[in-house]
């Protein structure tokens, strides 16, 4: 995730000023979406020391599915996420596609057509079988993704959003199978539900099913979209924009996510967890220090918007009590909640010194069996495709009256390039 790592902000006068630009042009349009802003005020002023920046803050569109407050952490079409954690992963979905949660009716009729819509091409499985194994399994993702596409698409955003949000259970289901060599695909069961399906599919030898699967249900909600201009979300609706289908777009922002600076990181905090050694709070706080001074970075703690605990993670350590409550590993993940955020406090220079979604996640799958680390960005994956679809479901066919949002298009300033002639 962007930010995923707490570092220190540039020291150049001109880049801490232009946060601060950044952060007061928001706070002005805090009603970005209120029907009472007009059409021409101001939002964000953007000066030369905007640029090279990555987007960072700039407003570039509307967005409906989920906000991202700096302080309350994402909140789904207005639910704040700690109310959905347990919410069936479908109604979660189905709330994010039609911006209101399913009554009971609606909730089983939904599940009925994502169970409909599961089947995947046996060319696809056979597709993955001869992936090289060396490849990162959101490599494997990545042109399975592609695969899907070629074997089932309609073309229609709405109809292949959640055919892709259905089929993909089977897809990563079968990449975590067959990469891992855990044997030959398990059937399908759609009628299991999403995620209960997608673990029985997995078939992770040793695991508690049960368990794995109260698990990742939570995971999942949790993971499934977090703002409009997240690095995935904002490369899926860019390519969708252009009107490549949903599959190709996916594939496009799955390949965002697969970076270490945004999705990839939750495998790394796992990493970063073992390489601390000790449950002891007073040695956890000096090896934090010891890091710190040694030019490391704390994996799992800072955020590009967010100024607070994340309430994905405070989600994730209450879940960990209950499933995990004694697993050393755990209890060196709480034990950095408190002492890198002690920390890293004294550092004024640190934005944000409060641990993001990825803390305490891989410390939590590590427990549950699912202990291959490279395997955590597929699972933040397999979520985050039913918000980055959905969101591009709004903007291509719902937006500006259905018209949707033209191919992006912005620009850059020339640099270095002084007219020349050849010859
Ligand atoms: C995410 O969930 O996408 C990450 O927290 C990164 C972000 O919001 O930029």
């Amino acid at each position: 995730m962007i930010g995923s790592t707490s570092k220190i902000k540039p020291t150049k006068k001109h880049s801490i000023r232009s946060a601060y630009t950044a952060v007061v042009g928001y706070a002005q349009c805090t009603r970005i979406g209120s029907a009472a802003m007009s059409d021409d005020k101001v939002l964000f002023e953007i000066t030369e020391k905007h640029l090279n920046t990555g987007l960072r803050r700039f407003p570039v569109g509307r967005v409906r599915t989920s906000r991202v407050d700096p302080a309350q952490g994402v909140s789904y079409v207005g639910y704040p996420i700690a109310d959905l954690a347990t919410l069936d992963p479908e109604a979660a979905i189905f709330l994010l596609y039609n911006k209101h949660l399913p009554n009971p009716d609606e909730l089983n009729d939904f599940k009925a057509d994502l169970a409909n819509r599961a089947s995947v091409d046996p060319s696809v499985i056979n597709v993955l079988k001869s992936l090289p194994k060396d490849g990162h399994p959101m490599e494997w993702l990545i042109n399975g993704l592609s695969l899907l596409g070629m074997t089932g698409k309609t073309g229609d955003f709405y109809e292949d959003g959640l055919n892709l949000v259905s089929r993909s259970a089977e897809l990563i289901a079968n990449i975590f199978r067959i990469r891992s060599g855990w044997g030959e695909p398990i059937p399908s069961d759609p009628s299991k539900g999403l995620v209960e399906n997608f673990v029985h599919m997995m078939g992770v030898p040793g695991a508690d099913q049960a368990k794995l699967t109260k698990l990742l249900r939570t995971f999942y909600v949790l993971h499934m979209d977090h703002g409009g201009g997240n690095l995935s979300t904002f490369t899926g609706k860019a390519v969708a924009s252009g009107h490549a289908d949903q599959f190709s777009s996916l594939a496009a922002a799955m390949a965002g996510l697969y970076g270490p600076l945004h999705g990839r990181a939750n495998q790394e905090c796992l990493n970063f967890v073992k390489s601390v050694k000790t449950t002891d709070p007073d040695e956890i706080e000096q090896f934090v220090r010891d890091t710190l001074s040694g030019g490391g970075k704390i994996f799992g703690f800072g955020h590009a918007v967010l100024r607070a605990e994340d309430p994905r993670a405070t989600v994730q350590y209450a879940l960990g009590q209950e499933i995990c409550g004694d697993d050393p590993l755990f209890k060196t993940a709480l034990a950095m909640r408190e002492r890198a955020v002690k920390v890293l406090k004294e550092n004024p220079k640190i934005s944000n010194p409060y641990p993001n979604v990825d803390a305490v996640s891989g410390t939590l799958l590590n427990a549950s069996g699912l202990t291959e680390s490279d395997y955590y960005t597929l699972l933040f994956g397999f979520a985050r495709i039913a918000g980055i679809t959905a969101q591009i479901v709004d903007e291509r066919v719902h937006m500006r009256n259905g018209r949707g949002v033209p191919i992006y298009r912005c620009s850059y300033i020339a640099e270095n390039q002084d007219p020349r002639r050849l010859g």
